[in-house]
This record gives structure tokens, sequence and C-alpha cells, in this order.
């Protein structure tokens, strides 16, 4: 399965690919997470370049992008198949994926965006907080760590991730509607994009997403 998640932020992408990567049994490849592990990597040229871009919501340069994603698809854990997760962004991106699928011989089978009102987005981006370390992703609310502040997983201490702020949302959810939005129109005029309910108790939006992947 060669799959792409689309939404807004912290419409619940990361934590439903995270989920499915186990059922399906391909990578979930998120570019969110690899721009912050190169921003957390002391001395990475990556991670000086992308920070401003990320810090303040805005997209790192096609370019750049198109060739960490075309690193990644290469790999041998991908062949089989993967979740994207955070790309493509925009149209650019989607000439970019489609060449670097079109060199490997491969197309894409489904296009899944996730879809939830704008207070819930809201209410989960507030709520969440992160494990710099593993990556693993809570919810004050909906998915509280078992100890206040300390990750489940590897015991390292939470993090509000720096984007979460007020200003940086809105100014994310500005660049979605503008230059995001319109890869979903590109993929419904395709015949591979899936909308799908976001809103609901995590394991009710995996069963849908899962019924999603047998519909077009
Ligand atoms: P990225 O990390 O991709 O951010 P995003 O798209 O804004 O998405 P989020 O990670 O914020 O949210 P999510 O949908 O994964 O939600 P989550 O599962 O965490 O990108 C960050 C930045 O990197 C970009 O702004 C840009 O600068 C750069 N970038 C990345 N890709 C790029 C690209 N291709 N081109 C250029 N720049 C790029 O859930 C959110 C919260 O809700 C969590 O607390 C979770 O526990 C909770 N939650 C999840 N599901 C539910 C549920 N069903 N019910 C209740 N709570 C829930």
């Amino acid at each position: 399965m060669r799959i792409v998640f689309l939404g807004p932020p912290g419409v619940g992408k990361g934590t439903q690919a995270a989920q499915l990567q186990a059922l399906l049994g391909v990578p979930h490849v998120s570019t969110g997470n690899i721009l912050r592990a190169a921003i957390q990597q002391e001395g990475s040229p990556l991670g000086r370049e992308v920070r401003r871009f990320v810090e303040n919501g805005r997209l790192v340069p096609d370019d750049l992008m198109g060739d960490l994603i075309a690193e990644r698809l290469e790999r041998k854990d991908a062949t089989a198949g993967f979740i994207l997760d955070g790309f493509p962004r925009t149209l650019e991106q989607v000439s970019i994926l489609e060449g670097v699928l079109g060199r490997l011989g491969l197309a894409l089978d489904r296009v899944l965006m996730l879809v939830v009102p704008e207070t819930e987005i809201v209410r989960r981006l507030s709520g969440r907080r992160t494990c710099p370390k593993c990556g693993t992703v809570f919810h004050l609310e909906s998915r509280p760590p078992a100890a206040p502040g300390v990750c489940d997983e590897c015991g390292s201490a939470l993090v509000q991730r720096t984007d979460d702020t007020e200003q940086v949302i809105r100014e994310r959810m500005k660049v979605y509607a503008g230059q995001t939005l319109p890869v979903a129109d590109a993929y419904r005029a395709k015949g591979i994009l899936v909308e799908v309910d976001g809103f609901g108790e995590v394991e009710a939006v995996r069963s849908r997403l899962t019924s999603g992947l047998g519909r077009v």
C-alpha cells in the first residue's frame, strides 16, 4: 500500500499513521518528524537550514523537500509501501512525488484526507504533548501519559512543540488553506482521494480509515 495522509495541522495524521504502519507493515514517513529530528541534531546542516521555516509555520522550500523525500522513498524499506504523512503539501510537491514514484515504477494507491471541525483542531493542538526523544504523541485529555509530563514509551520529559503557539498555529492554518488544499483537489481529480471523518475516538477514526482504504 502506498498511501498519502492529508489534512490540516493537528487533525490526527501522525496519530493514525503511527497505528496504521503496524497494521499494514509499511513505514510511516513523516516529513515533520524528519525535519524536527534534524533541527534537534546539533550541527546538522539540514536542521540549520529548515529551523526558521518550521518554527514560523511556513513551508520548507519544495526543492529541499523533494531531495529529502526522494532519498527516503528510495530506501529499501519503502519499496513494499509507505504511509506518507506531511508530503506533498504543494502542487509542485505533487509533481515531485509523481516523478520520484515514476522513476521507481510505482504509483500511489490512496490519498486519505482527515477532516474535523476547527474548534476540535484548536483543542487537539493546545493539549498536545510530544516526546522529543522517541516522537510519541500524547494529549492532556484524550491521550494523557501514565505519569504527568513523562513519556510512557521511553521515560523522557514531554514537551510542547514550538510551532504549537497560537500565532504559529494561525500561520500553519493559513498555509494549509492556501497551499495544501489545492493538493486535495488535484488528487480528487485523479480519483484516488478519500475524505474521512476524523472526529471521535482514535480507534473509531482508525476503523473509518481502514474502510476508506478499500474505497475510492
Ligand atoms: P508536520 O509535523 O507535518 O505538522 P502538521 O501537518 O501541522 O501536523 P501536526 O503534526 O501538527 O498534526 P497531526 O495531524 O499529525 O496531528 P497529531 O496526530 O499529532 O509539519 C510541521 C512543519 O514542518 C510544517 O509547518 C512545515 O514548516 C514543515 N514541513 C513538514 N512537511 C513539509 C513539506 N512537505 N513541505 C514543506 N514544509 C514541510 O494529533 C494532534 C493532537 O490530537 C495530539 O495530541 C493527539 O494525541 C490528539 N488526537 C489525535 N487524534 C485524536 C482523536 N481522534 N481524538 C482526540 N484527540 C486526538
